[in-house]
């Protein structure tokens, strides 16, 4: 293992439920329609323009070009406000601790997001400098699952995926981690997730694990 890549919204900092609320208002208020948790999960880690394809499918409307942006420019100004009020107390907890910790150990560690909003979210929560890479959705033209975002991730490490491990707590994420040729540590629930090599609630409970694996 020399190389960890970090998804951001729900990894590393609590935005997905900003991510939620956003879509979830663009639902209720465009199309009159109750967007649920479990809804949600298929929008995690999914660019905007795709999660926009699939609310527009889930609405059963096909919009025009220029409509279709309006909703998701929307979107994303509600979403940017919430973001505008991050502190690093959103931060998730022990996270930074744990990236602090690889790099020291001397393990490289990158930013692997989807998100066009990343540095803005990096700088509001204070983790910006702390990463040796930063492949974003403004890098990276293809959605998860598609591996590209990780892919990317790697080169710009240079390290080859098979030394890589990605942290994920999307089911998108996770696919695309495996179809790069990486192992994942899915961050989240059993019940909403598969495919991944390890699975922890938090940064924060795979401390040790990861700990002792980087040891032997
Ligand atoms: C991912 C989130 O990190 O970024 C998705 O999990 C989101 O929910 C995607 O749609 C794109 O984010 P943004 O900030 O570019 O709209
Ligand atoms: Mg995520």
């Amino acid at each position: 293992m020399r190389a960890m890549i970090f998804d951001l919204d729900g990894v590393l900092v609590d935005t997905a439920h900003f991510h939620y609320q956003a879509w979830k208002r663009l639902a209720r208020e465009w199309f009159d329609m109750d967007l649920t948790p479990e809804d949600n999960e298929r929008f995690k880690g999914v660019n905007r323009e795709a999660c926009m394809h699939m609310l527009c499918e889930m609405a059963d409307v096909n919009l025009e070009r220029a409509r279709f942006e309006q909703g998701m420019a929307l979107k994303n100004a509600w979403y940017v406000n919430l973001v505008n009020g991050m502190t690093p107390a959103d931060v998730l907890p022990g996270a930074r601790a744990f990236v602090e910790r690889q790099k020291q150990a001397g393990v490289l560690c990158a930013i692997g997001s989807a998100s066009k909003n990343c540095s803005l979210v990096l700088e509001r929560t204070g983790l910006q400098g702390l990463f040796d890479a930063v492949s974003d959705g403004t890098v990276v033209t293809r959605a998860k699952p598609d591996p590209e975002v990780f892919v990317t991730a790697a080169r710009m490490l240079q390290v080859l995926p098979a030394r890589c491990v990605v942290f994920e707590d999307a089911q998108a994420g996770i696919e695309a981690a495996r179809a790069g040729g990486m192992r994942c540590c899915a961050i989240g629930q059993p019940h909403n997730l598969q495919g991944y090599d390890w699975i922890f609630p938090s940064l924060q409970a795979a401390g040790s694990f990861f700990d002792d694996l980087r040891s032997t």
